[in-house]
């Protein structure tokens, strides 16, 4: 399997609503980070979905390596 491209050093911080949920982009190629956008096409990745449970912020990984996808672990930190 190939890697990602890394979209970001750092994690996006979005504010998320209750009952919605959100693609995050996995293959790291979307313009519109980090929410898929349909440029994982010719490639092997598929987006994450999230679904918020309840209004708030959180993290999603930039650096497409966590291991708790779609939200960072930290992983940014090492690779
Ligand atoms: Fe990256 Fe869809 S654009 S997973």
């Amino acid at each position: 399997m190939s890697k990602p491209k890394r979209a970001s050093d750092t994690p996006y911080a979005v504010d998320v609503e209750s009952g919605r949920s959100y693609l995050w982009c996995a293959c790291g190629q979307s313009k519109n980070q980090p929410f898929c956008d349909g440029s994982h096409k010719d490639t092997e990745f598929t987006p994450v979905k999230y679904e918020a449970t309840e209004s708030t912020k959180v993290l999603f990984c930039g650096c497409k390596g966590t291991a708790s996808q779609p939200l960072c672990d930290g992983s940014h930190k090492q690779i």
